[in-house]
């Protein structure tokens, strides 16, 4: 296996159901081949501690203050970031993680309506101000997305429609702010049509 002369964080971003599971395993499977070093990681629960988190923020049977879920979304990032993230990057591999701060800032942020720079200032204090190299937004539409997340619905997904709208736009929003770093990919495609794309951007990418 190689390893890069430095860490690259990626991240995978979009609505639940857009179909960034698969994406990122046919990723790492594609560098795997290539012979780079690579993890594949998530949020929440992309460490030990996160994943006790993990099952409090998506199957916690009574009400969770948003405040509370707020704070348990940056402890999981916190823990992650330490634990996993960081150790990975300064070791040279390439780090694929399954949403981070920009999930914060669509689901809690727009989708809640919690202030945006406000979410923002905690994500620094949460991940000692450690951004992403490149981010990936699978960008579907609501009504797709809810038909692929299907009847059996974890707490977040079980919020309603026009939640769901408000965090997809909320994703688009954050990438015409950024759109070096926040690269869209059209989800609606065949999952082959997908990777196809995303292995055009990471290609690019990891030549710069
Ligand atoms: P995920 O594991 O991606 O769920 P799925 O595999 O079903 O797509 O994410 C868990 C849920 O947590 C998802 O609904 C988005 C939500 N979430 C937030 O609301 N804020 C956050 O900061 C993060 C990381 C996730």
């Amino acid at each position: 296996m190689k390893k890069l002369n430095k860490g690259c964080f990626i991240t995978f971003e979009g609505a639940d159901g857009c179909g960034k599971t698969t994406q990122i395993k046919l990723l790492k499977e594609y560098l795997d081949k290539k012979n780079i070093e690579s993890i594949t990681t998530l949020e929440p629960g992309g460490c030990e501690l996160g994943k006790n988190l993990r099952q409090i923020l998506l199957h916690y049977d009574k009400p969770v203050a948003d405040k509370c879920e707020i704070f348990l979304y940056l402890a999981d990032r916190a823990q992650h970031v330490e634990t996993t993230i960081k150790p990975a990057l300064l070791d040279n591999k390439v780090v694929l993680c399954d949403r981070y701060v920009d999930s914060t800032l669509a689901y809690q942020g727009y989708g809640r309506g919690y202030d945006i720079d406000l979410m923002l200032n905690l994500n620094e204090i949460a991940t000692s101000n450690l951004k992403p190299d490149l981010t990936i937004l699978l960008d579907v539409s609501t009504e797709v997305a809810q038909t692929r997340v299907g009847s059996e619905k974890d707490r977040m997904e079980g919020e309603g429609l026009i939640f769901h709208k408000k965090v997809r736009e909320g994703y688009l929003e954050l990438a015409k702010k950024e759109p070096e770093r926040i690269k869209i990919v059209d989800a609606s495609q065949t999952i082959e049509e997908v990777f196809c794309e995303i292995k055009k951007i990471i290609e690019e990418f990891l030549n710069q």
